[in-house]
Protein backbone atom coordinates (compact mmCIF):
# COMPACT_ATOMS: atom_id res chain seq x y z
CA UNK A 1 0.00 0.00 0.00
CA UNK A 2 1.20 3.15 -0.79
CA UNK A 3 -0.21 5.66 0.87
CA UNK A 4 -0.52 5.72 4.95
CA UNK A 5 -3.25 4.04 7.03
CA UNK A 6 -5.55 6.74 8.85
CA UNK A 7 -7.24 4.91 11.53
CA UNK A 8 -10.39 5.18 13.19
CA UNK A 9 -10.46 3.47 16.43
CA UNK A 10 -13.21 2.00 18.20
CA UNK A 11 -12.95 1.21 21.62
CA UNK A 12 -10.20 2.39 23.89
CA UNK A 13 -11.01 0.01 26.67
CA UNK A 14 -7.71 -2.97 27.35
CA UNK A 15 -7.22 -3.72 23.55
CA UNK A 16 -8.14 -0.27 22.21
CA UNK A 17 -5.10 1.33 24.62
CA UNK A 18 -2.60 -1.23 24.59
CA UNK A 19 -3.01 -0.33 20.65
CA UNK A 20 -2.64 3.34 21.39
CA UNK A 21 0.83 2.84 23.37
CA UNK A 22 1.95 0.37 20.80
CA UNK A 23 1.64 2.57 18.09
CA UNK A 24 3.20 5.55 19.56
CA UNK A 25 6.30 3.14 20.32
CA UNK A 26 6.57 1.65 16.96
CA UNK A 27 8.45 3.98 15.16
CA UNK A 28 8.97 2.31 11.65
CA UNK A 29 4.88 1.59 10.42
CA UNK A 30 3.35 4.23 8.46
CA UNK A 31 -0.02 4.38 10.51
CA UNK A 32 -1.73 7.17 12.84
CA UNK A 33 -4.75 6.83 14.56
CA UNK A 34 -6.94 9.44 13.21
CA UNK A 35 -10.06 9.32 15.56
CA UNK A 36 -10.80 7.47 18.58
CA UNK A 37 -14.81 6.44 18.82
CA UNK A 38 -16.25 5.19 22.74
CA UNK A 39 -19.59 4.47 24.36
CA UNK A 40 -19.57 6.03 27.72
CA UNK A 41 -19.43 10.35 28.01
CA UNK A 42 -18.51 9.82 31.47
CA UNK A 43 -15.82 7.84 31.64
CA UNK A 44 -12.53 9.61 32.61
CA UNK A 45 -9.75 8.94 30.38
CA UNK A 46 -5.69 9.22 29.90
CA UNK A 47 -6.05 10.75 26.20
CA UNK A 48 -6.76 14.12 25.63
CA UNK A 49 -10.63 15.03 25.07
CA UNK A 50 -9.64 16.61 21.16
CA UNK A 51 -8.97 12.84 20.37
CA UNK A 52 -12.03 11.07 20.71
CA UNK A 53 -15.87 11.17 20.38
CA UNK A 54 -19.10 9.27 20.84
CA UNK A 55 -20.11 8.76 17.26
CA UNK A 56 -19.54 6.07 15.17
CA UNK A 57 -20.10 8.25 11.83
CA UNK A 58 -16.99 10.13 13.34
CA UNK A 59 -15.00 7.45 12.00
CA UNK A 60 -17.52 5.90 9.06
CA UNK A 61 -18.31 9.35 7.09
CA UNK A 62 -14.65 10.68 7.62
CA UNK A 63 -13.02 9.96 3.61
CA UNK A 64 -9.40 10.38 5.18
CA UNK A 65 -9.85 6.93 7.47
CA UNK A 66 -9.22 4.23 5.42
CA UNK A 67 -8.77 1.69 7.95
CA UNK A 68 -10.82 0.94 11.17
CA UNK A 69 -9.76 -0.86 13.62
CA UNK A 70 -12.56 -2.33 16.08
CA UNK A 71 -11.77 -3.25 19.63
CA UNK A 72 -15.16 -2.68 21.15
CA UNK A 73 -16.42 -5.22 23.84
CA UNK A 74 -20.61 -5.51 22.15
CA UNK A 75 -20.73 -8.35 19.04
CA UNK A 76 -23.44 -6.15 18.07
CA UNK A 77 -22.69 -3.04 17.81
CA UNK A 78 -19.71 -4.10 16.19
CA UNK A 79 -21.07 -6.18 13.29
CA UNK A 80 -23.04 -2.99 12.46
CA UNK A 81 -19.98 -0.72 12.89
CA UNK A 82 -17.59 -3.46 10.71
CA UNK A 83 -20.25 -4.40 7.89
CA UNK A 84 -20.91 -0.63 7.13
CA UNK A 85 -16.83 0.01 7.48
CA UNK A 86 -16.63 -2.74 4.78
CA UNK A 87 -19.55 -1.36 2.74
CA UNK A 88 -17.34 1.84 2.59
CA UNK A 89 -14.06 0.23 0.91
CA UNK A 90 -12.51 0.98 4.17
CA UNK A 91 -10.04 -1.97 5.41
CA UNK A 92 -10.96 -3.47 8.82
CA UNK A 93 -8.96 -5.36 11.72
CA UNK A 94 -10.37 -6.81 14.18
CA UNK A 95 -10.32 -8.72 17.45
CA UNK A 96 -13.83 -9.36 18.45
CA UNK A 97 -14.03 -13.57 18.03
CA UNK A 98 -17.88 -13.75 18.65
CA UNK A 99 -18.49 -11.27 15.77
CA UNK A 100 -15.83 -12.66 13.58
CA UNK A 101 -17.03 -16.68 13.71
CA UNK A 102 -20.82 -15.87 13.56
CA UNK A 103 -20.52 -13.76 10.71
CA UNK A 104 -17.41 -15.37 8.99
CA UNK A 105 -18.54 -16.07 5.39
CA UNK A 106 -20.71 -12.90 5.35
CA UNK A 107 -17.72 -10.96 6.55
CA UNK A 108 -15.41 -12.52 3.78
CA UNK A 109 -18.21 -11.83 1.10
CA UNK A 110 -18.08 -8.07 1.87
CA UNK A 111 -14.41 -7.48 1.98
CA UNK A 112 -13.49 -9.02 -1.26
CA UNK A 113 -17.14 -7.31 -3.14
CA UNK A 114 -15.17 -3.94 -1.52
CA UNK A 115 -11.69 -4.66 -2.66
CA UNK A 116 -10.29 -4.07 1.02
CA UNK A 117 -8.94 -6.61 3.06
CA UNK A 118 -10.18 -8.29 6.54
CA UNK A 119 -7.97 -8.91 9.15
CA UNK A 120 -8.50 -10.50 12.83
CA UNK A 121 -5.14 -12.06 13.84
CA UNK A 122 -5.88 -10.99 17.67
CA UNK A 123 -9.36 -12.84 17.69
CA UNK A 124 -7.71 -16.23 18.00
CA UNK A 125 -5.11 -16.58 20.88
CA UNK A 126 -4.15 -12.40 21.35
CA UNK A 127 -0.47 -13.15 20.78
CA UNK A 128 0.28 -16.27 19.23
CA UNK A 129 0.43 -15.81 14.94
CA UNK A 130 -1.47 -18.55 14.12
CA UNK A 131 -4.01 -17.19 11.90
CA UNK A 132 -1.15 -16.35 9.42
CA UNK A 133 0.62 -19.06 9.68
CA UNK A 134 -1.78 -21.35 9.11
CA UNK A 135 -2.54 -19.51 5.89
CA UNK A 136 0.78 -18.96 4.43
CA UNK A 137 3.08 -21.96 6.16
CA UNK A 138 1.10 -24.49 6.16
CA UNK A 139 -0.46 -23.56 2.14
CA UNK A 140 0.41 -26.95 0.96
CA UNK A 141 0.45 -29.02 3.75
CA UNK A 142 -2.86 -31.39 4.21
CA UNK A 143 -4.06 -30.74 7.96
CA UNK A 144 -5.18 -33.20 10.50
CA UNK A 145 -5.93 -31.95 13.63
CA UNK A 146 -5.94 -28.52 15.54
CA UNK A 147 -5.91 -28.52 19.25
CA UNK A 148 -4.95 -26.21 22.35
CA UNK A 149 -6.00 -24.52 24.86
CA UNK A 150 -7.63 -21.03 23.52
CA UNK A 151 -9.13 -19.59 26.90
CA UNK A 152 -6.84 -18.25 29.52
CA UNK A 153 -9.46 -17.24 32.06
CA UNK A 154 -10.62 -20.91 32.22
CA UNK A 155 -6.53 -21.82 32.21
CA UNK A 156 -6.05 -19.71 34.89
CA UNK A 157 -8.69 -21.20 36.98
CA UNK A 158 -7.44 -24.83 35.98
CA UNK A 159 -4.23 -24.29 37.02
CA UNK A 160 -5.12 -23.14 40.61
CA UNK A 161 -7.74 -25.64 40.89
CA UNK A 162 -4.55 -28.08 39.90
CA UNK A 163 -2.97 -26.43 43.00
CA UNK A 164 -6.07 -27.44 45.23
CA UNK A 165 -7.82 -24.16 45.53
CA UNK A 166 -11.70 -25.11 45.04
CA UNK A 167 -13.65 -23.73 41.58
CA UNK A 168 -15.14 -20.64 43.05
CA UNK A 169 -11.64 -19.67 44.56
CA UNK A 170 -9.78 -20.20 41.84
CA UNK A 171 -12.50 -18.03 39.72
CA UNK A 172 -12.54 -15.39 42.35
CA UNK A 173 -8.96 -14.93 41.75
CA UNK A 174 -8.99 -14.91 38.51
CA UNK A 175 -11.43 -11.81 38.52
CA UNK A 176 -9.33 -10.19 41.03
CA UNK A 177 -6.39 -10.33 38.31
CA UNK A 178 -8.33 -9.16 35.68
CA UNK A 179 -8.67 -12.33 33.31
CA UNK A 180 -12.58 -13.27 34.51
CA UNK A 181 -15.43 -10.77 33.36
CA UNK A 182 -17.93 -10.04 36.15
CA UNK A 183 -19.96 -12.63 34.06
CA UNK A 184 -17.34 -15.10 33.36
CA UNK A 185 -20.03 -17.47 31.35
CA UNK A 186 -18.38 -16.48 27.83
CA UNK A 187 -14.94 -17.80 29.46
CA UNK A 188 -15.80 -20.49 31.74
CA UNK A 189 -18.63 -22.59 30.09
CA UNK A 190 -16.29 -22.62 26.62
CA UNK A 191 -18.14 -20.41 24.01
CA UNK A 192 -15.26 -18.35 23.51
CA UNK A 193 -12.53 -20.91 23.05
CA UNK A 194 -15.47 -22.36 20.70
CA UNK A 195 -15.80 -18.82 18.43
CA UNK A 196 -11.49 -19.00 18.05
CA UNK A 197 -12.21 -22.63 17.33
CA UNK A 198 -14.64 -21.99 14.16
CA UNK A 199 -12.24 -19.43 13.30
CA UNK A 200 -9.44 -21.42 12.95
CA UNK A 201 -11.33 -24.32 11.32
CA UNK A 202 -11.86 -22.24 8.49
CA UNK A 203 -8.93 -20.84 7.80
CA UNK A 204 -7.27 -24.49 8.26
CA UNK A 205 -9.68 -26.87 6.94
CA UNK A 206 -11.21 -24.45 4.73
CA UNK A 207 -14.85 -25.06 6.49
CA UNK A 208 -17.11 -23.21 7.52
CA UNK A 209 -18.60 -24.21 11.25
CA UNK A 210 -21.49 -22.43 12.43
CA UNK A 211 -20.65 -21.94 16.62
CA UNK A 212 -24.36 -23.20 17.25
CA UNK A 213 -23.09 -26.14 15.24
CA UNK A 214 -19.68 -26.56 17.53
CA UNK A 215 -20.14 -28.34 21.23
CA UNK A 216 -18.80 -26.43 24.24
CA UNK A 217 -18.64 -27.83 27.74
CA UNK A 218 -16.36 -26.02 30.23
CA UNK A 219 -15.27 -26.32 33.67
CA UNK A 220 -17.77 -24.65 35.79
CA UNK A 221 -18.28 -27.79 37.53
CA UNK A 222 -15.22 -29.28 38.49
CA UNK A 223 -14.58 -30.24 41.96
CA UNK A 224 -11.58 -31.01 43.55
CA UNK A 225 -12.25 -34.84 43.73
CA UNK A 226 -11.91 -34.75 39.52
CA UNK A 227 -8.61 -32.81 40.34
CA UNK A 228 -7.85 -35.67 42.21
CA UNK A 229 -8.75 -38.66 39.88
CA UNK A 230 -6.96 -37.19 37.31
CA UNK A 231 -3.46 -36.66 39.95
CA UNK A 232 -4.00 -40.42 40.79
CA UNK A 233 -3.55 -41.40 36.90
CA UNK A 234 -0.58 -38.70 36.70
CA UNK A 235 -3.23 -36.62 34.29
CA UNK A 236 -3.66 -33.12 34.43
CA UNK A 237 -7.15 -31.07 33.39
CA UNK A 238 -7.27 -28.73 30.71
CA UNK A 239 -10.15 -27.14 28.89
CA UNK A 240 -9.11 -27.95 24.96
CA UNK A 241 -10.68 -27.21 21.69
CA UNK A 242 -9.80 -29.76 19.07
CA UNK A 243 -10.78 -30.35 15.98
CA UNK A 244 -9.76 -33.44 14.14
CA UNK A 245 -10.45 -34.67 10.74
CA UNK A 246 -11.04 -38.31 10.68
CA UNK A 247 -11.05 -39.74 6.44
CA UNK A 248 -13.46 -37.22 5.06
CA UNK A 249 -15.01 -35.60 8.38
CA UNK A 250 -13.90 -33.34 10.79
CA UNK A 251 -14.95 -33.43 14.20
CA UNK A 252 -14.46 -30.09 16.28
CA UNK A 253 -15.66 -29.39 20.33
CA UNK A 254 -14.51 -27.64 23.30
CA UNK A 255 -14.54 -29.80 26.36
CA UNK A 256 -12.23 -30.52 29.93
CA UNK A 257 -9.53 -33.81 28.78
CA UNK A 258 -7.61 -35.48 31.21
CA UNK A 259 -4.35 -35.14 29.48
CA UNK A 260 -1.09 -37.11 30.21
CA UNK A 261 2.65 -35.38 31.06
CA UNK A 262 3.76 -36.18 27.66
CA UNK A 263 1.01 -33.88 25.80
CA UNK A 264 1.90 -30.52 24.60
CA UNK A 265 -0.87 -28.83 26.52
CA UNK A 266 0.27 -30.06 29.96
CA UNK A 267 3.07 -27.27 30.91
CA UNK A 268 1.14 -24.94 29.27
CA UNK A 269 -0.37 -23.48 32.92
CA UNK A 270 -2.20 -19.30 34.10
CA UNK A 271 -3.01 -17.25 31.49
CA UNK A 272 -0.77 -18.80 28.68
CA UNK A 273 -2.66 -20.35 25.43
CA UNK A 274 -1.36 -23.14 23.35
CA UNK A 275 -2.12 -24.28 19.82
CA UNK A 276 -0.84 -27.36 18.05
CA UNK A 277 -0.88 -27.72 14.41
CA UNK A 278 -0.67 -31.02 12.93
CA UNK A 279 0.00 -31.64 9.16
CA UNK A 280 0.47 -35.00 7.04
CA UNK A 281 4.28 -33.58 6.63
CA UNK A 282 4.52 -31.27 9.22
CA UNK A 283 3.88 -33.45 11.79
CA UNK A 284 2.94 -31.93 15.31
CA UNK A 285 4.19 -28.09 15.67
CA UNK A 286 3.06 -25.83 19.26
CA UNK A 287 2.27 -22.38 19.12
CA UNK A 288 2.76 -21.34 22.46
CA UNK A 289 1.94 -17.71 24.09
CA UNK A 290 0.05 -14.83 26.01
CA UNK A 291 -3.85 -15.82 24.90
CA UNK A 292 -4.40 -12.39 26.48
CA UNK A 293 -3.56 -8.43 27.74
CA UNK A 294 -3.15 -5.20 26.83
CA UNK A 295 0.15 -5.52 25.02
CA UNK A 296 0.04 -9.08 23.98
CA UNK A 297 -3.29 -8.71 21.97
CA UNK A 298 -2.60 -5.42 20.48
CA UNK A 299 0.91 -6.55 18.98
CA UNK A 300 -1.66 -8.59 17.16
CA UNK A 301 -3.67 -6.00 16.35
CA UNK A 302 -0.21 -3.83 15.17
CA UNK A 303 1.06 -7.37 13.40
CA UNK A 304 -2.22 -6.81 11.06
CA UNK A 305 -1.72 -2.97 10.59
CA UNK A 306 1.68 -3.79 9.24
CA UNK A 307 0.79 -6.35 6.89
CA UNK A 308 -1.89 -4.04 5.56
CA UNK A 309 0.69 -2.06 4.33
CA UNK A 310 1.79 -4.73 1.83
CA UNK A 311 -1.44 -5.25 1.05
CA UNK A 312 -2.06 -8.29 2.85
CA UNK A 313 -5.61 -10.29 2.87
CA UNK A 314 -6.38 -13.77 3.82
CA UNK A 315 -6.89 -15.96 0.88
CA UNK A 316 -8.43 -18.76 2.24
CA UNK A 317 -6.82 -20.86 0.39
CA UNK A 318 -7.83 -24.29 2.15
CA UNK A 319 -11.53 -22.98 0.80
CA UNK A 320 -10.34 -23.29 -2.61
CA UNK A 321 -9.37 -26.76 -2.34
CA UNK A 322 -12.58 -29.41 -3.18
CA UNK A 323 -13.33 -31.59 -0.46
CA UNK A 324 -16.06 -33.83 0.45
CA UNK A 325 -15.31 -33.01 4.02
CA UNK A 326 -18.04 -32.24 6.45
CA UNK A 327 -18.82 -31.70 10.32
CA UNK A 328 -19.47 -35.33 12.22
CA UNK A 329 -20.57 -35.78 15.78
CA UNK A 330 -20.89 -39.73 14.84
CA UNK A 331 -17.94 -40.56 16.64
CA UNK A 332 -17.11 -42.07 20.16
CA UNK A 333 -14.77 -40.46 22.89
CA UNK A 334 -13.84 -41.90 26.19
CA UNK A 335 -15.21 -39.86 29.06
CA UNK A 336 -14.58 -39.93 32.96
CA UNK A 337 -18.03 -38.72 35.01
CA UNK A 338 -18.08 -38.01 38.38
CA UNK A 339 -20.75 -37.29 40.42
CA UNK A 340 -21.68 -36.86 44.44
CA UNK A 341 -25.30 -38.43 43.13
CA UNK A 342 -25.32 -42.21 41.55
CA UNK A 343 -27.94 -41.20 40.01
CA UNK A 344 -26.36 -38.44 38.04
CA UNK A 345 -24.22 -40.88 36.26
CA UNK A 346 -27.31 -42.63 34.35
CA UNK A 347 -27.62 -39.51 32.67
CA UNK A 348 -24.91 -40.84 30.45
CA UNK A 349 -24.92 -43.85 28.51
CA UNK A 350 -22.08 -45.48 28.22
CA UNK A 351 -21.02 -48.59 25.13
CA UNK A 352 -18.39 -49.70 27.38
CA UNK A 353 -17.81 -49.37 31.17
CA UNK A 354 -14.11 -49.20 32.30
CA UNK A 355 -14.46 -47.92 35.57
CA UNK A 356 -17.15 -47.72 37.96
CA UNK A 357 -15.77 -46.75 41.57
CA UNK A 358 -18.87 -46.36 44.01
CA UNK A 359 -18.23 -44.78 48.19
CA UNK A 360 -20.83 -42.90 50.23
CA UNK A 361 -19.78 -39.61 49.20
CA UNK A 362 -18.35 -40.19 44.88
CA UNK A 363 -18.95 -41.75 42.28
CA UNK A 364 -17.45 -42.08 38.83
CA UNK A 365 -17.70 -44.59 35.31
CA UNK A 366 -14.63 -44.35 32.77
CA UNK A 367 -15.78 -45.71 29.30
CA UNK A 368 -16.86 -45.27 25.92
CA UNK A 369 -19.46 -43.15 24.71
CA UNK A 370 -21.01 -41.74 21.58
CA UNK A 371 -20.52 -38.02 21.56
CA UNK A 372 -23.84 -37.57 20.11
CA UNK A 373 -25.49 -38.46 23.26
CA UNK A 374 -23.60 -35.61 25.03
CA UNK A 375 -24.95 -33.20 22.68
CA UNK A 376 -28.81 -32.88 24.97
CA UNK A 377 -27.43 -33.27 27.90
CA UNK A 378 -26.94 -29.16 28.42
CA UNK A 379 -23.69 -30.25 30.66
CA UNK A 380 -22.97 -26.07 31.41
CA UNK A 381 -26.18 -25.96 33.32
CA UNK A 382 -25.70 -29.26 34.93
CA UNK A 383 -24.55 -28.98 38.49
CA UNK A 384 -22.62 -32.10 40.22
CA UNK A 385 -21.70 -33.59 37.03
CA UNK A 386 -18.08 -33.03 35.75
CA UNK A 387 -17.45 -34.47 32.26
CA UNK A 388 -13.62 -35.02 31.10
CA UNK A 389 -11.85 -36.81 27.47
CA UNK A 390 -9.45 -39.17 28.89
CA UNK A 391 -6.70 -39.38 26.68
CA UNK A 392 -7.60 -42.04 23.83
CA UNK A 393 -8.17 -40.96 20.14
CA UNK A 394 -11.90 -40.58 19.04
CA UNK A 395 -12.95 -43.22 16.92
CA UNK A 396 -15.52 -42.50 13.86
CA UNK A 397 -18.61 -44.91 14.18
CA UNK A 398 -20.70 -44.07 10.87
CA UNK A 399 -17.73 -45.11 8.56
CA UNK A 400 -15.48 -47.63 10.55
CA UNK A 401 -17.55 -49.49 13.16
CA UNK A 402 -15.54 -51.92 14.52
CA UNK A 403 -12.05 -50.07 14.05
CA UNK A 404 -10.59 -49.30 17.74
CA UNK A 405 -8.22 -47.00 16.99
CA UNK A 406 -7.82 -45.01 13.98
CA UNK A 407 -4.68 -42.88 12.99
CA UNK A 408 -5.73 -39.04 12.10
CA UNK A 409 -5.55 -37.89 8.83
N1 LIG B 1 -8.77 -8.10 26.57
C1 LIG B 1 -8.09 -9.05 25.94
O1 LIG B 1 -7.09 -9.56 26.43
C2 LIG B 1 -8.54 -9.52 24.58
C3 LIG B 1 -7.82 -10.53 23.92
C4 LIG B 1 -8.20 -10.91 22.64
C5 LIG B 1 -9.30 -10.32 22.04
N2 LIG B 1 -10.01 -9.35 22.74
C6 LIG B 1 -11.17 -8.76 22.07
O2 LIG B 1 -10.90 -7.38 21.86
C7 LIG B 1 -12.12 -6.64 21.94
C8 LIG B 1 -11.97 -5.52 22.99
O3 LIG B 1 -11.75 -6.12 24.24
P1 LIG B 1 -11.27 -5.26 25.51
O4 LIG B 1 -10.81 -6.25 26.50
O5 LIG B 1 -10.37 -4.17 25.07
O6 LIG B 1 -12.64 -4.65 25.98
P2 LIG B 1 -12.86 -3.51 27.12
O7 LIG B 1 -11.63 -3.31 27.91
O8 LIG B 1 -14.12 -3.88 27.83
O9 LIG B 1 -13.11 -2.18 26.27
C9 LIG B 1 -14.18 -2.10 25.41
C10 LIG B 1 -14.16 -0.76 24.73
O10 LIG B 1 -15.21 -0.75 23.75
C11 LIG B 1 -15.90 0.49 23.85
N3 LIG B 1 -17.25 0.30 23.33
C12 LIG B 1 -18.21 -0.58 23.70
N4 LIG B 1 -19.30 -0.44 22.91
C13 LIG B 1 -19.01 0.52 22.03
C14 LIG B 1 -19.71 1.13 20.96
N5 LIG B 1 -20.95 0.72 20.63
N6 LIG B 1 -19.12 2.13 20.25
C15 LIG B 1 -17.86 2.55 20.56
N7 LIG B 1 -17.13 2.01 21.58
C16 LIG B 1 -17.71 1.01 22.29
C17 LIG B 1 -15.86 0.82 25.33
O11 LIG B 1 -16.13 2.18 25.44
P3 LIG B 1 -16.04 2.93 26.87
O12 LIG B 1 -14.58 3.10 27.11
O13 LIG B 1 -16.72 4.21 26.58
O14 LIG B 1 -16.74 2.07 27.85
C18 LIG B 1 -14.42 0.43 25.67
O15 LIG B 1 -13.53 1.47 25.36
C19 LIG B 1 -13.23 -7.65 22.27
O16 LIG B 1 -13.81 -8.10 21.07
C20 LIG B 1 -12.45 -8.81 22.89
O17 LIG B 1 -13.09 -10.06 22.73
C21 LIG B 1 -9.67 -8.94 23.98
Amino acid sequence: MSTKLNIGLFGFGCVGSGLYKVLHETQQIKANIERIVVKDRSKKRSIAPELYGFDKAEILENPNINLVVELIDDAEAAYEIVTEALRRQKHVVSANKKLIAEHLDELIDLAKDNGVSFLYEAAVCASIPVIRNIEEYYTSDVLSRLEGIFNETSNYILTQTDAGKSYDEALQEASDLGYAESDPTLDVDAFDAKFKLCILVKHAFGLTVEPKDVFNYGIRHIKQRDVRYAKEKGLKVKLLAKAVKLNDKLLAYVAPHFIPADHNCYAIDNALNGVTVEGLFSDEQLFKGQGAGSLPTASAVLSDISALLYDYQYEYKKSNVLTDLSLTQDFKVKVYVGSTDAKRLEELSFLHVEENYQSADYYYKTGWIRFEDLLPLNLNATADLFVAVLPENEVELASQPKVEALNYV
